[in-house]
């Protein structure tokens, strides 16, 4: 695609006017666009950038480890790895409001960022992954300008504090076009590939308080549902399928044995820029299949329902 080689060539030249000798300090999510970000610079600027991955306890089964050697192996890009689980199930514990959640997560999470950035020394420039839709949405939704729907996660106020200057690459790409740059990158396919992730991570996917136990469940019925997905081959025909685990406890029957277990609600939307969406319409053979093995396979759910809202009116995730 050479619109995408030619604009990966331009935004090369243009990070490395911006920044010239100095330093770059980048946040990888674990997500597609940190990561392409990253590596978009690293072609710039090489070992001036340094990566930091801020581990919150809060990601999906296998998702730390995979970034990491990513970095480190196949990019030979300098990661700093923080494991700050603790200190994030810590903070979060008893907390039950979607808004206390995200900025309990935000707020720690620029703490832990700025700790780490100041023990490598510090840098002149912080790099985000911010698309356009990010640019837009944070600012409105349908609602009206003063309307904030969910205060977004990422290391918002930090450049003032730290007194960087902000390096933005992506800022006027869509989705499909940060996948188009990640692939012009050489970056793995399933990687480019990968279903948008939220920065609160699994926190806001398990409606009420969470709880180490809980994050484990939902981790399970994760890999069970995208395990199906995948082997229906409908994973990229998905903008983004994930499990919810809801806190309820309902009654069900195992065996010739009483349950009271959790309900899990399955999602799966298609959408292009995330801010409207369409719920999946899986055949119910899929549903039935999945919903068994979840219920066979995780102990902790007893019963699975599937979120048939669209967005509006619903949001992608459920808090
Ligand atoms: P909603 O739930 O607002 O989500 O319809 C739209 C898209 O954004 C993702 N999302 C987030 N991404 N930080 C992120 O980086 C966040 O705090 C956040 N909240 C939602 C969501 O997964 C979907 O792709």
């Amino acid at each position: 695609n050479w619109t995408m080689a030619s604009f990966k060539d331009d935004a090369i030249q243009r990070i490395k006017k911006k920044v010239g000798f100095d330093r770059v300090i980048c946040g990888l999510s674990g997500g597609v666009d940190s990561a392409v970000t990253a590596v978009l610079i690293h072609e710039a600027i090489g070992e001036q950038l340094t990566c930091i991955f801020v581990d919150h306890g809060l990601m999906r089964a296998g998702e730390a480890d995979e970034v990491v050697r990513l970095f480190r192996e196949s990019y030979n890009i300098p990661l700093v790895h923080v494991d700050a689980s603790k200190m994030f199930l810590g903070a979060l514990e008893g907390v039950s409001d979607p808004e206390v959640k995200r900025k309990t997560i935000g707020k720690l999470f620029i703490d832990v960022f700025e700790a780490e950035a100041k023990k490598i020394g510090g840098a002149a420039f912080l790099a985000q992954g911010t698309l356009y839709p990010d640019v837009i949405e944070s600012v409105s939704f349908t609602g009206g300008p003063s309307v904030t729907i969910k205060s977004h996660h990422n290391v918002g106020g930090l450049p003032e504090r730290m007194n960087m200057k902000l390096v933005e690459p992506l800022r006027e790409l869509f989705k499909d076009e940060v996948r188009a740059l990640g692939r012009e990158l050489g970056l793995p396919a399933h990687f480019v590939g990968r279903h948008p992730f939220p920065g609160p991570g699994l926190a806001i996917r398990i409606p009420g308080a969470i709880s180490r136990d809980k994050l484990d469940i939902l981790r399970k019925a994760d890999v069970v549902y995208l395990d199906e997905i995948r082997k229906a081959g409908l994973y990229d025909a998905i903008w983004q399928a994930f499990a919810v685990l809801l806190p309820v406890q309902t009654v069900g029957v195992m065996g010739d044995g009483r349950t009271y277990d959790f309900v899990c609600a399955l999602r799966a939307v298609t959408s292009t820029d995330g801010m409207t969406a369409d719920y999946y319409h899986f055949d119910h053979d899929f549903l039935a299949r999945t919903a068994t093995r979840i219920i066979n396979e995780v102990r902790g759910i007893n019963r699975v329902v599937y979120d048939i809202t669209s967005k509006p009116p619903g949001t992608i995730e459920w808090e």
